[in-house]
């Protein structure tokens, strides 16, 4: 079903993969190491509040963790999470919406937030310690290569990565193969409702954004 509706990436008409991923890194290392930096996408609790976030969910969180929160949407949106419930966050970032997953799912449910930004685990991580929560654990890795073992998830959540990585193909996949039977995605992202130009596509610039 996935691969029908997207096609394997185009390479040609993007930047080298290991370049992007450096640029994106470089700019969340910043948004979680200095988030009154000001950037050119909103960050921290206004956008929590823009985005639907509720004061209840937000009190889990540690300050940093949301200051750094850097989100395109709220996967919580279409659903709340279900105790004892095994949730995948991908780029998790600061890890905001990992604890609050944490909350919802429960002391019999288990969250494991990935990223592959080592600053934005790093805060993710200090939150996780702050707030004593025992039930999220955070993994460097890449979206397109998860390092979860197959059928692992109950859910697998997303915020603002997918519009990150070129092969949407591959990171949906990889989406699938962590869910068990019947489980279900709530991905917060961005959609375009007309082709991005190649010569977008290659600006690194226009990424990080
Ligand atoms: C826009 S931020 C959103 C972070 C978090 N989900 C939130 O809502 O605050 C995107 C995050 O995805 C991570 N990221 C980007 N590309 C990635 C990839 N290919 N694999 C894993 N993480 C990635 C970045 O390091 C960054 O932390």
């Amino acid at each position: 079903m996935i691969s029908t509706i997207l096609q394997p990436v185009q390479t040609d008409d993007l930047p080298a993969l290991d370049q992007l991923r450096e640029a994106i890194q470089e700019e969340y290392a910043v948004v979680a190491n200095d988030p009154a930096h000001g950037f050119h996408f909103h960050t921290g609790r206004p956008l929590a509040a823009m985005l639907g976030y509720h004061e209840a969910w937000l009190s889990a969180v540690p300050a940093a963790s949301i200051a750094s929160f850097a989100g395109t949407g709220n996967p919580f949106h279409i659903g709340e999470l279900q105790p004892g419930e095994r949730v995948v966050d991908v780029g998790c970032g600061a890890g905001i919406d990992s604890l609050i997953a944490a909350a919802m799912v429960g002391p019999h449910g288990e969250v494991i937030g990935v990223d592959m930004t080592p600053a934005m685990l790093a805060r993710a991580r200090q939150s996780a310690a702050e707030a004593q929560v025992a039930n999220v654990e955070f993994r460097e890795g890449f979206g397109e290569a998860l390092p979860i073992a197959d059928g692992w998830a109950d859910v697998v959540i997303s915020n603002g990565v997918l519009n990150l990585m070129p092969d949407k193909l591959k990171a949906l996949q990889e989406m699938a193969r962590v869910l068990k039977v019947g489980g279900r995605l709530q991905i917060g992202d961005i959609l375009v409702q007309k082709p991005v130009p190649a010569s977008a596509k290659r600006d690194i610039d226009l990424w990080t954004g």
